[in-house]
């Protein structure tokens, strides 16, 4: 049986039902991350979990136990927020003991576990300080020690790194993952960031609008995502309209292009429009590259990015990009002549709405 397990969640702000049907199972010790556009749900759900709301209908447990009838600090679940939420009066030692004091424990044992807790932040040198002392990603470092210290039996997490660096936030969610990983701790992570999502988690739960389209390995949302959304949300996507040519042979045409599907068109009638998506590095523009299927094009742009090329082509009045490194034999495409593209068929995935 799962650790923490969301049955059939639903949850309505007045007339405006804001989570729909969510269903999850999350093992013990597994890292768990809700991506998703601002405003589909993310917070509502942790915060569902947290007890801070309740859900309208459905079941939150936690290794086996009901927890709808449980207050938040009954459910021993430390939380991080976005916004630097440290007690701006109290320095970085007193916040992390917050926790340990409200529960009463003792001052020898809080004394200790302070300190464990600074060690695994590497914040031991800095426990004197004040929250205004230190720079965001210090911050953000002690509100995780100060959410661990009580020993949670769950830790939430809300877009901790977006008021971040870009820098900071991928050495800091590296960090906690490696800390999350170090302490076994049953971890939900919310962000809208597709790339540290696919990054750090062992799973995605990709949300749209109150419900999870997909939930799967990152491997598995980045390269059969179920939905176009998901396809379109998670990486850079080309989609491509293409006509069924025959549906028995699976074969439809992008521009001059008539290229063999291997996801089945399944109940379809040649002419009919169907949308193909192509990842921009799926494909390359050497002859020799490994593939199957190669389409033809004229350039549109290209544009040198630095350890990437990125090359728009003209398929069928489509524009697809598809990314080549940079090497020191490559030649960028001028933007008017005629270039094959070649690739896996399997790489084209059936989009479905
Ligand atoms: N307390 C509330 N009262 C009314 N509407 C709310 C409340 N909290 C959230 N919402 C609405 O619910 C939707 C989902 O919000 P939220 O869970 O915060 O999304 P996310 O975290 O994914 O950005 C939004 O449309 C938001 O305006
Ligand atoms: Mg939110």
């Amino acid at each position: 049986m799962s650790f923490l397990v969301l049955n059939n969640i639903k949850k309505s702000f007045g007339q405006t039902q804001v989570v729909k049907d969510f269903d999850m199972s999350i093992e013990k010790g597994e890292f768990v991350s809700f991506l998703g556009p601002s405003g589909c749900g993310k917070t509502t759900v942790l915060r569902m979990i947290a007890g801070f709301e309740t859900p309208s209908d459905g079941t939150i447990s936690i290794s086996g136990k009901d927890q709808n009838r449980l207050k938040t600090n009954q459910r021993n679940i430390g939380m991080v927020f976005q916004a630097y939420a440290l007690f701006p009066n109290m320095t970085v030692a007193d916040n992390v003991a917050f926790g340990l004091k409200v529960a009463g424990k003792p001052k020898a044992e809080i004394d200790t576990r302070v300190k464990e807790m600074l060690k695994l932040i590497s914040l031991e040198h800095l426990a004197e300080r004040y929250p205004y002392q230190m720079s965001g990603g210090q911050q953000q470092r002690v509100a995780l020690a100060r959410a661990l210290a009580p020993k949670p039996q769950v830790l939430l997490l809300d877009e901790p790194l977006s008021a971040l660096d870009a820098k900071i936030r991928v050495s800091l969610r590296e960090e906690i993952r490696q800390i999350q990983r170090q302490l076994g701790i049953t971890t939900v992570f919310v962000t809208h960031d597709q790339e540290e999502a696919l990054s750090i988690s062992d799973r995605i739960v990709v949300m749209n609008a109150g419900r999870a389209d997909q939930i799967g390995t990152p491997f598995e949302i980045y390269n059969r995502p179920a939905t176009r959304f998901v396809a379109s949300f998670v990486g850079t996507l080309n989609i491509i309209e293409a006509t069924v040519v025959d549906p028995a042979a699976n074969t439809v045409r992008m521009g001059d292009n008539v290229v063999t599907l291997r996801d089945s068109i399944g109940a379809m009638k040649s002419g009919d429009k169907v949308s193909v998506a192509l990842r921009p590095e799926a494909g390359s523009m050497s002859d020799t590259a490994k593939g199957d299927t190669t389409i033809t094009g004229a350039v549109i742009s290209s544009h040198f990015l630095g350890s990437v090329i990125r090359t728009k082509i003209d398929i069928g009045g489509n524009p697809v990009s598809f990314d080549t490194f940079n090497a020191p034999d490559v030649v960028q495409p001028q933007p008017g002549e005629t270039l094959s593209l070649r690739f896996m068929a399997s790489d084209l995935l059936l989009v479905r709405d």
